[in-house]
């Protein structure tokens, strides 16, 4: 062991169990690439106004969760703490909105930072896959994005998720809840820092998982029954079109999500088997951002899917993804045969076969160990005498059958066996 560990609420993704990261990366991407997204990738870090504008002043992942830093020349960053202010800064920075093309869509994938209590589930580094749709208001859009995430949560054989569904209204009906619900929270009995989250962002409140909080809450005005007849209109037809997709999701009232940027259409889907941390994404409209960072008026609307707790959902369902072994052909050299299935082995990845060979001059037995741990469905096993004849041993490693193949046929032979 070396003197230093991964640092608190990190971990290190090794070989095999990193290949479930790609697989499910892969499996979210796929379905946006199939609906018209474009792969961007934005910086680790930014100015750090870009999170606290974005994000909002008064949201945990600004006030306590960013990792930040100044830098020599003392420009204030933080490692990004989530992907929609930058990717909305890196297309308003590119001009992708002037180009007569919106809504613009992108996805990206990557690591992001958070500050929080580790706990399971909950980690410092983690990795999203995630989309963004800029410049354009339309329900379709977010039905699409909503259809997107399930189709790729099904893809990868999860059932057991909810989608919650709600709207938060846009900056004309918001306002006039917002005064209703912090009237009433004032008549409340709460604590110091829950009457300061009140006066500041009292849709947070109705967030309080404890319970001497949540019994208060009952009666609470819901944010529904003020919702503008437009948003109204628009939060039908969303549910509408998911409905009509065959997509089961659930009203929730009291989804609010714990980023500020939020407008109309807001969503999680939550997995049924990993306790408190059971979000294993989320999303939502996004209407006021652009104008927020600078920008011009933009309606938009994303999601991220968390990889972690993605793979975590997996093994609570003990989903066992199809991820085939990493080499095919393993290849055994013995005596002075080295040099010729060294060749072979580059020739066999040349023509599209994931081939590996025994190195550090192990014996027959050590480097059959190493042919089984490989996973590899072949194996090619040569010494002198095979080679003297013009032949490798070609062993099947799931029958354990064995015959001589010519040296000068084996690639094809190979290829043929494992098309
Ligand atoms: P978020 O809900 O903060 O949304 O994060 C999305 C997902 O990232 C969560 O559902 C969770 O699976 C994962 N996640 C978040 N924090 C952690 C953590 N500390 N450890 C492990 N996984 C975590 C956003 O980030 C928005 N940018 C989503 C969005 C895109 N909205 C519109 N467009």
């Amino acid at each position: 062991m070396s003197t230093f560990k991964a640092p608190k609420g990190t971990y290190d993704l090794i070989p095999p169990y990193s290949a479930k990261y790609l697989a499910v990366r892969d499996a979210i991407a796929a379905p946006l690439r199939k609906a018209g997204y474009g792969y961007i990738e934005t910086p680790g870090f930014e100015d750090v106004n870009l999170f606290a504008r974005g994000v909002g002043e008064s949201t945990d992942i600004v006030t306590k969760e960013m990792f930040t830093l100044t830098t020599k020349g003392g420009t204030n960053l933080a490692l990004r703490p989530e992907g929609t202010a930058s990717v909305l800064r890196a297309a308003l920075e590119a001009s992708l909105h002037k180009k007569g093309n919106l809504p613009v869509k992108l996805w990206y994938s990557g690591s992001y930072y958070r500050y929080e209590r580790p706990q399971a589930g909950r980690y410092r580094h983690f990795s999203q896959v995630g989309a963004e749709a800029i410049g354009a208001e339309d329900p379709a859009l977010d039905a699409e994005l909503i259809i997107l995430a399930d189709q790729a949560y099904r893809a990868l054989g999860l059932r057991n998720f909810r989608i919650l569904l709600n709207s938060l209204g846009d900056k004309e009906c918001r306002p006039v809840y917002r005064e209703a619900l912090q009237a009433f929270l004032r008549g409340l009995d709460l604590d110091e820092e829950t009457v300061r989250r009140a006066e500041i962002n009292p849709l947070r409140v109705l967030d309080d998982k404890r319970p001497e909080v949540q019994k208060q809450l009952v009666g609470a005005p819901l944010l529904r029954d003020y919702l503008c007849d437009a948003c109204k209109a628009y939060h039908e037809e969303v549910r509408a079109l998911i409905t009509a997709a065959g997509v089961a999701f659930e009203d929730d009232e009291k989804l609010v999500r714990g980023l500020d940027y939020y407008t109309r259409t807001t969503f999680e889907f939550v997995h049924g088997g990993l306790g408190s941390q059971s979000a294993v994404g989320g999303g939502g409209r996004y209407d006021g951002l652009s104008e927020m960072i600078g920008g011009p008026a933009l309606p938009s609307v994303g999601w991220a899917l968390g990889v972690d707790r993605t793979v975590l959902a997996l093994e609570a369902e003990g989903i066992e993804l199809d991820i085939p072994p990493a080499t095919s052909v393993f290849a055994v050299a013995l005596g002075e045969a080295k040099p010729v299935l060294f060749a072979l082995v580059t020739e066999l990845r040349k023509a599209g076969v994931a081939a590996d060979i025994s190195y550090g001059g192990k014996g027959l037995k050590g480097a059959m160990k190493d042919a089984n741990r490989s996973g590899a469905r072949f194996a090619v096993i040569a010494g002198d005498r095979d080679l003297a004849e013009g032949v490798v041993q070609l062993k099947d490693m799931e029958s354990g059958d064995q015959s001589p193949v010519a040296l000068a046929d084996v690639v094809e032979v190979l290829r043929g066996k494992l098309a």
